[in-house]
């Protein structure tokens, strides 16, 4: 797989090494901000998993990490954060649309017999209402969502040119341990351990549909294992929340109050109202989320307040920079 030391990569590596003693794991990860060694630090010497630091869109450390004969590719290497994508698109273009490119060129060069791309809901774009299909439109609408979709056509493209034996998951908004405490969840928690307040977009009242990375992960490796060839699975977690909601749930966790720990902000640029997926083809394949949203967000808050040790390192330096060019004068 690729982009195994971000935070869906990492934890599903982590699962099918404790759950799959049949399942060896070659990762290729770039080691960008947020390729985080600590994020497998407690696998790396398994025998069963084998790391090189290479950029998808290198084709020599692609092949490199092929050396060996590989059953299957999946792709999880991507910029992934919508506001970063509005500071800096190329980047996105670069590693989700060219990264993806190289790796399905590898696939045919080396007759991988199945490759499993990781996209997002965020391609079907703003949802008023109703829940998006896998067949529907895509309507991208950051360039974030717009280089995922580029991605995902591709893979598509690949299937129907060369008859490449592919598969897409598009999984909603993922939460758990060891996310980069950029997206809302560990920057929220980790500024109420600091005692900060949080940044809160416009009226917050913005839908998003909460999964845990350990259903998540789960879910890839159903279809990856089950799913058929040239379809496209959503994996959603079912649990709706405004930001909002979720924010006052945050506060309550970590004994903080509204009044003086939330910050309004200037909404997102084009910020998506809603995002919600239809997931009956994953079902169909005997997948469903296991965990309880309460429960998940509590344990994951307990994570974060257990872990100081792996995000206080992360919040100083590039990452100071990056929250001061991002949320001052918001
Ligand atoms: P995020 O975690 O960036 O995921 P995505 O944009 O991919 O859905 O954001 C989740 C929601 O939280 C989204 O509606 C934007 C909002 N948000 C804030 O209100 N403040 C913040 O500082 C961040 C990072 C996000």
């Amino acid at each position: 797989m690729t982009g195994g030391l971000g935070f869906i990569g990492s934890n599903f590596i982590r699962l099918v090494l404790a759950e799959r003693t049949d399942i060896r794991s070659i990762n290729l990860d770039a080691m960008t901000y947020a390729g985080n060694p600590a994020n497998l630090s407690d696998v790396e010497n398994d025998s069963r998993y084998r790391f090189f630091k290479g950029d998808i869109c290198d084709a020599r450390a692609v092949d490199d990490a092929l050396s060996e004969p590989v059953e299957a590719i999946v792709n999880f290497a991507a910029e992934s954060h919508v506001d970063r994508s509005i500071l800096d698109p190329e980047a996105f273009l670069r590693t989700d649309i060219l990264g993806t490119h190289v790796l399905l060129e590898a696939m045919r060069r080396k007759n991988v017999a199945r490759f499993l791309q990781v996209s997002t809901d965020e391609v079907y774009g703003h949802v008023p209402e109703g829940h998006s299909k896998e067949g529907d439109p895509l309507a991208p609408r950051s360039p974030y969502a717009a280089s995922k979709a580029g991605g995902d056509l591709q893979v598509l493209a690949y299937g129907a040119t060369y008859d490449a034996p592919v598969l897409i998951t598009r999984g909603s908004n993922t939460y758990g341990p060891y996310q980069y405490p950029e997206k809302l969840i560990p920057l929220f928690v980790t500024n109420l351990m600091e005692d900060k307040a949080v940044p809160l977009y416009g009226d917050g009242l913005q839908v998003r549909d909460w999964l845990h990375v350990e259903d998540h992960a789960r879910g890839i490796l159903t279809v990856l294992e089950r799913g058929n060839e040239m379809n496209v699975y959503n994996l959603g977690g079912g649990n709706p929340r405004t930001n909002l909601e979720l924010t006052e749930s945050l506060l309550a966790h970590c004994g903080r109050s509204f009044a003086t720990h939330v910050r309004h902000v200037t909404d997102r640029a084009g910020h998506d109202r809603r995002y919600a997926i239809d997931c009956a083809k994953a079902r169909a394949l005997g997948w469903e989320p296991r965990r309880d949203f309460t429960a998940g967000l509590r344990d994951t808050v307990g994570w974060y307040r257990e872990n100081e040790q792996w995000w206080r390192p992360l919040k100083s330096g590039a990452f100071a920079e990056y929250y001061k060019t991002q949320y001052a004068g918001r």
